[in-house]
């Protein structure tokens, strides 16, 4: 009796045990050392194509959204929510974007094609974009391409959604029910408050880009004088 009874408990051990182990199957978080952003201060040069100005941002909203590549799904270990988390699961080869698995992907066909259908692909602007990041070494560099003195709608406003919204709000996919790729659907959450609201962090409000870094001081405040100059189309 003894002996069956610690049978039992043996097996009933090895049960939990591979109970355990299947609910911990979640793979355990890369540690990403984050390299240090340089060059924020200087003017942008024509020539070179910015990580945390354009790469990051387009990646953010056309990749890292929830149930894709943030951090909490990174569906195949691919989290592009930042830098380190793109250099660490991205597969970019620094120089050579032709062999790099971020660049290749915007290239494929039916499924394989990353942002996969029915999201749009890749705008050939925005492959170039990629292709000269990597081909410049994929460096985690930024510039001072902001001025608060520019507030039109197609000088800073229109940039600004097509780099930090547009991704999540396109008529493929309206985010919250907002296509933020033409002017009528900006200008209509300009009037009704929540363009500022949401971009402010204020409280009321959900905070936008979704799972994105805050904009900077600066871009809030070109979105701001141009709802006060009246949003205009200019
Ligand atoms: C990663 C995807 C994603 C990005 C990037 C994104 N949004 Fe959103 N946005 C959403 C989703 C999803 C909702 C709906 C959220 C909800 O209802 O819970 C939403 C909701 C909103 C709302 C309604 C907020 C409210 O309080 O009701 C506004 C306004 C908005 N987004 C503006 C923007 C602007 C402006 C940007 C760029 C600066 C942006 N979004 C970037 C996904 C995104």
């Amino acid at each position: 009796m003894h002996t069956v009874n610690s049978r039992l408990l043996e097996i009933i051990g090895i049960l939990l045990f591979l109970l355990i182990m299947m609910s911990c199957k979640h793979d355990i978080p890369i540690q990403v050392i984050e390299t240090p952003v340089t060059g924020g201060e200087q003017t942008c040069s024509a020539d070179t194509v910015y990580f945390q100005n354009s790469v990051l941002p387009l990646l953010n909203s056309s990749c890292a959204m929830s149930g894709c590549h943030d951090a909490i799904t990174h569906k195949e270990g691919v989290n592009l929510t930042t830098y380190g988390n793109v250099m660490a699961t991205g597969g970019v080869r620094p120089g050579d974007p032709a062999n790099s698995k971020l660049y290749k992907v915007l290239n494929q066909t039916g499924g394989d094609r990353m942002p996969p259908p029915p999201a749009a692909a890749f705008t050939q602007a925005q492959k170039d974009l990629m292709y000269k990041w990597i081909l410049q070494g994929a460096k985690n560099n930024a510039c001072n391409d902001c001025d608060t003195t520019l507030f039109t709608y197609s000088g800073a406003v229109s940039p600004l959604m097509n780099s930090y919204c547009k991704g999540c709000h396109n008529p493929a996919s309206t985010g919250g029910g907002f296509d933020l790729s033409t002017y009528a659907g900006v200008r209509s959450i300009a009037l009704n408050g929540k363009l500022l609201g949401s971009i402010r962090h204020d409280a009321g409000f959900i905070a936008m880009p979704q799972g994105g870094n805050k904009l900077s001081a600066c871009r809030i405040t070109q979105v701001q004088k141009w709802i006060s100059a009246g949003s205009p189309n200019n």
